[in-house]
């Protein structure tokens, strides 16, 4: 049985990643639950839940002096590119800050770890038109978010050069699929998406707002090939001191991801649309042949994945409904 830190792990990639290992394996989650939340996680005897911020020294120095872990997954982060335009020194403090500080106890104090895992992010490589983008591929941050987690990441794969603290990054693009949370403005495009199909179904009047015309474009990739990544990367030797994109090689624009839901349930999202954000890339695409040496290969395609997170969503709404 291994010892397993997620931070960010309420959260949507956290706790799906907490509930997949926590069926074999001891899990600590720490989350502030600003955009987490514990229902997200499975009551099992295996998981323990600290609630706290990942910027509080104390607390993170109590932690790890206290257990030596084999797995720490650093997830927790302000994941949104639009609100590090609105907060950059706030988000810098979370973003940035709370992994270079990880990175030090995890030097003076963790003995025993096989692997730091940190995420990064496809906006590290920012406007640059050159697709699909490999990990040496020209990077160019434009948001506070995206520089911060270059930053990083940089810091994270030196630790492992300079001092052997075995690290990897990998550089999510889009990630979607259920437990993703739509509250904020600032959530990702397909859970608010599937927010109003949820409300449209509810006979509620609402409309999708698209920033721009629709035809900026993504590498969406569903949460659980992300799970298959995240372990395979945490698990193999090769990846030591390594950056990993993850995505699924292929990229959808927003007008087209509508139309693929629109086609699913026999419905018409009505859609908004308004000026295209500051700081908003146009197109994003993986080149994931670095990650599928190691041995991934998505098993979702948008379609499939977006069937099977409607699916999810509307049992879920069924069940809502018997319980009224
Ligand atoms: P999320 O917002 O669902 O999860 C982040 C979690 O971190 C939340 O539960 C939040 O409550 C928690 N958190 C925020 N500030 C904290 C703090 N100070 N202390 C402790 N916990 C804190 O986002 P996600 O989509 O699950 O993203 C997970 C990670 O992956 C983030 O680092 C994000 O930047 C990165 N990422 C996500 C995507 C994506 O498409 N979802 C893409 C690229 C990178
Ligand atoms: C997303 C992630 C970010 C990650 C990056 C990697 C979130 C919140 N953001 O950023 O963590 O690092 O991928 O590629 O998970 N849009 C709309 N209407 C909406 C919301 C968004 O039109 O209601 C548009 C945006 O303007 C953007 C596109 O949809 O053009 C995608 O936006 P978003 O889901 O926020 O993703 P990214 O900015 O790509």
């Amino acid at each position: 049985m291994k010892r397993i830190l997620i931070t960010g792990g309420a959260g949507f990639i956290g706790s799906t990643l907490a509930n997949f290992y926590s069926k074999e394996h001891k899990v600590t989650v720490i989350d502030d639950l600003s955009m987490g939340s514990i229902s997200n996680l499975d009551s099992s005897a295996n998981l323990c839940f600290i609630e706290g911020s990942v910027t509080d020294r104390e607390l993170m120095e109590k932690v790890l002096s206290k257990t030596q872990f084999d797995y720490i997954f650093h997830l927790a982060a302000i994941a949104s590119v639009a609100d590090s335009v609105a907060r950059p020194l706030e988000t810098h403090q979370i973003n940035f800050d709370s992994v270079f500080q990880l990175l030090e106890l995890v030097k003076n104090n963790q003995f025993e770890l096989k692997r730091l895992l940190f995420a990064s992010s496809a906006a590290v490589y920012g406007d640059e038109p050159t697709l699909p983008k490999q990990e040496e591929s020209v990077i160019r941050p434009l948001t506070p978010y995206a520089i911060d987690k270059f930053a990083a990441e940089k810091y994270v794969v030196d630790y492992y050069h300079l001092y052997g603290v075995p690290t990897s990054a990998v550089r999510f693009f889009n990630v979607y699929g259920p437990k993703q949370n739509p509250e904020s403005p600032y959530s990702g495009v397909i859970s608010i998406m599937m927010d109003r199909y949820k409300k449209l179904l509810n006979k509620e009047a609402i409309d999708f707002t698209v920033f721009g015309d629709g035809t900026q474009s993504r590498d969406f990739v569903f949460i659980e090939d992300v799970i298959q990544a995240l372990d395979l990367i945490a698990t193999s030797q090769d990846s030591l001191g390594e950056v990993y994109n993850i995505g699924t090689g292929k990229a959808i624009n927003l007008n087209e991801l509508v139309s693929i839901v629109d086609n699913f349930l026999g419905i018409n999202l009505p859609i908004c649309y308004e000026d295209e954000r500051s700081g908003d890339i146009k197109h994003s695409l993986a080149d994931i042949s670095k990650v599928t040496e190691i041995g991934y290969e998505p098993n979702y395609t948008v379609k499939t994945g977006l069937e099977k997170y409607v699916s999810y969503e509307l049992n879920n709404l069924n069940g809502e409904d018997s319980k009224k």
